[in-house]
């Protein structure tokens, strides 16, 4: 048997209380609406593994391109050493793309799935025994409390995914303003950023032909119906996703079927036919809107690396 990397490991896993609250105050909100974090239990994160190799969903593959393409170039702008803390690291696949190239003495993955975290920086440690694995398990929608991590020389943050298309711009802004300083003045931030193109592209992404996606926003009913006490017919909700081009944005709705009355907790929930519960947007963005958000928050677009269909971009952001 091969020896297991240690990992340290830094658990500040939101409990079910969480979920408890963020959903009975989102089903009293008018519109209904339940943030998208809560997709991500093991099951929802198998199913995001899964969206991810659909033939649809562009977005995985093609930022993977990108980073296999731009990774010279970033270790030559970023320098050895540095520590790498990666935003909602999930099955920490794409940040292999870096490591060889990059090589940095630490790695902090950070996640809102706790088990789904462990097991997948265990995995790094193991096929990289010369990098310095840590763990947090942290909301970083509410916080970027990591642990300190002192020891490493210049940071670099890595949010992939484009899943900063995950918060409202105001949203947007206040996270990379807590990245920004997390890294420093002159660290940097390595993010994925999906960009606006033909909608049919879009919507397709978010219909796909084998149903993955709507088992993925379905699922959150049925994490609901697992974890809290409740009575409702979750094959009563459907999947509904598409671009709004006035916001800029996917949206993903479960939409009702019918009249009904659902019971979470001891809290009632009234919808008419056709309601929906508001479970995810995803911000798509040009070049130059994203380069003014980031600005926003404190940093400079130094370098915009896309694919020659211009579809998603990775960029190399420099805190000021
Ligand atoms: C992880 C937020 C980037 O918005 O495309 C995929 C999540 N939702 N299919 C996205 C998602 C439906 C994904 N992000």
């Amino acid at each position: 048997m091969k020896p297991t990397q240690a990992v340290c490991f830094y658990d500040a896993s939101p409990d079910a209380s969480d979920l408890r609250r963020e959903v009975l105050a989102g089903l009293s909100a008018k519109p209904k609406a339940i943030p998208p974090k809560f997709f991500y239990d093991q099951r929802g994160s198998e199913l995001f593994d899964a969206i991810c190799q659909l033939p649809e969903y562009y977005q995985t593959r093609t930022e993977m391109g990108i980073l296999r393409r731009c990774v010279n170039e970033l270790a030559e702008h970023i320098g050895p050493e540095c520590l790498v803390v990666e935003l909602g690291s999930g099955a920490s696949k794409k940040v292999r793309l870096l490591l060889s190239e990059l090589r940095p003495s630490g790695y902090l993955g950070i996640d809102i799935s706790k088990e789904f975290l462990l097991a997948s920086t265990h995995r790094l440690a193991n096929d990289y025994p010369w990098l310095e694995v840590h763990a947090a398990c942290i909301d970083f929608s509410h916080h970027l409390d990591v642990p300190r991590c002192e020891a490493f020389g210049p940071r670099l943050a890595f949010f992939p995914g484009s899943s900063i298309g995950n918060f409202e711009p105001g949203e947007a802004v206040r996270l990379l303003s807590r990245v920004a300083e997390l890294v420093g003045p002159q660290g940097h931030l390595l993010i994925g950023v999906d960009l606006k193109k033909d909608i049919r592209l879009l919507n397709a992404a978010y219909n796909d032909a084998k149903g993955i996606t709507a088992a993925f926003n379905r699922n959150l009913l049925q994490r609901i119906q697992s974890e809290l006490d409740s009575d409702f017919d979750a094959a009563s909700f459907e999947h509904y996703a598409f671009f709004n081009p006035i916001e800029g944005r996917i949206e993903m709705h479960l939409v009702s079927s019918r009249a009904q009355s659902i019971r979470i907790e001891d809290r009632l929930f009234e919808f008419h036919a056709g309601e929906t519960i508001h479970t995810e947007n995803s911000y798509k963005y040009t070049i130059a809107e994203f380069g003014r958000l980031a600005q926003q928050a404190g940093f400079a677009q130094d370098v915009v690396w896309t694919d020659p269909a211009r579809m998603f971009s990775v960029q190399l952001l420099r805190a000021l």
